[in-house]
C-alpha cells in the first residue's frame, strides 16, 4: 500500500518535470522569437536589418503621377540615400516600418532609418508624403483618394501604438513565465501558468491589431490615382506588404499558447 502510493508519487514527480521541460522550451522559444522581433527591428546602422511590421513598396508611384498630371516628374525620388528623413528631401523606393522606427531604401537598397523611438505609430502616409519634395507632396494629397484607409495616419497611428504596449506587455510576461517556471514548486507553477495565460492573450490582441491594421492599410494596393474628381484607371504605384516581424510576433504567440497546456498539467501534478 505505502509502497503503491511512493510509486505513484515517483509517477507525478516524472510527469511534472516532462510538463514542466515541455512549458519550459515552448516558453523559451516565444522569448527567443520575441527578442528577435523587438531588437531585429531597432536599426541604429546605415543598412537596416529586414525585420519590420510592414513594408511600403512606392517605386512605381513616380510614373502613375507621370500619367495623372503629364507633365514629366523630375526630382520626386532622391538618389541620395542619406538625404535627412521627412524633411521633402526626396522620395525612396520602398520602405520598412518598425515598432521603434522606419527606414527608407532607395532602389540600390541602401537606406537610411529615422530615431528609434518606443512606442512608434504607423503612419505610413505622412512618412512618404513628408519625403516629397513641397510640389509633390501637394500635388499627392490632392491625387490619393483620401478615404483610404491607409492615407489616415491618425487611424492608424492611435490603433498601432495601443499594439506595441500590448505586445510589449505580452513580451514581459513570456519572460516572466519562462524564469519563474524554472523554480521547481508548485506556487511558482502556479503564477507561470498566470503569465503564460496572461502574455499569450496580451500578443494575440497585439498580433491581431497589427495584422488587421495593415490589411485594412492595403485598399491602397488596387487603388487608382484620382484626376478632378474622377477615378482614373491609373494604379497608384504604392503596394503595402507584411514584413517578417509581424510573422515572429504571430510565432511567438503559438509558442507561448503551446507552454500554457504543459504549465497548467505542472502546477496540478507536480509536488515540490
Ligand atoms: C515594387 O513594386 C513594383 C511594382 O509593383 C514591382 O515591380 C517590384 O518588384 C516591387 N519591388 C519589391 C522589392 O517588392
Ligand atoms: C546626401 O545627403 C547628405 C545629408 O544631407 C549630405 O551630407 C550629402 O552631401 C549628400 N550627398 C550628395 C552626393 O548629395
Amino acid at each position: 500500500m505505502a509502497r503503491a502510493s511512493r510509486r505513484q508519487r515517483a509517477g507525478y514527480r516524472v510527469r511534472g518535470e516532462i510538463c514542466i521541460g515541455t512549458a519550459t522550451f515552448f516558453s523559451f522559444v516565444a522569448v527567443i522569437l520575441l527578442i528577435f522581433a523587438h531588437v531585429g527591428q531597432i536599426n541604429t546602422s546605415t543598412i537596416p536589418r529586414d525585420i519590420s511590421m510592414a513594408k511600403v513598396n512606392i517605386s512605381t508611384y513616380g510614373a502613375a503621377l507621370h500619367t495623372a498630371i503629364v507633365d514629366p516628374v523630375q526630382g520626386l525620388y532622391t538618389t541620395n540615400f542619406s538625404a535627412p528623413l521627412e524633411q521633402h528631401a526626396g522620395l525612396r523606393q520602398f520602405y520598412l516600418f518598425g515598432l521603434y522606427s522606419h527606414c527608407a531604401f532607395t532602389d540600390k537598397a541602401l537606406g537610411l532609418c529615422s530615431n528609434v523611438t518606443t512606442a512608434t505609430q504607423w503612419t505610413p502616409f505622412t512618412a512618404v508624403v513628408n519625403d516629397m519634395p513641397t510640389n509633390y507632396s501637394t500635388l499627392t494629397l490632392g491625387l490619393v483618394p483620401p478615404d483610404l484607409t491607409f492615407v489616415n495616419s491618425h487611424y492608424l497611428g492611435e490603433f498601432t501604438r495601443a499594439a506595441y504596449y500590448l505586445l510589449l506587455m505580452g513580451t514581459v510576461c513570456a519572460g516572466l513565465a519562462m524564469l519563474i517556471g524554472l523554480w521547481k514548486r508548485t506556487l511558482t507553477y502556479v503564477i507561470s501558468t498566470s503569465f503564460a495565460v496572461f502574455g499569450t492573450t496580451l500578443l494575440l490582441m497585439g498580433v491581431t491589431i497589427w495584422t488587421v491594421i495593415i490589411h485594412k492599410a492595403q485598399d491602397i494596393n488596387s487603388a487608382f490615382v484620382v484626376v478632378g474628381s474622377q477615378q482614373s484607371t491609373v494604379p497608384l504605384g504604392i503596394t503595402v506588404s507584411t514584413g517578417a516581424g509581424l510573422w515572429l510576433f504571430w510565432g511567438a504567440f503559438i509558442s507561448l499558447f503551446l507552454s500554457m497546456g504543459p504549465y497548467m498539467i505542472a502546477c496540478c501534478t507536480y509536488r515540490g
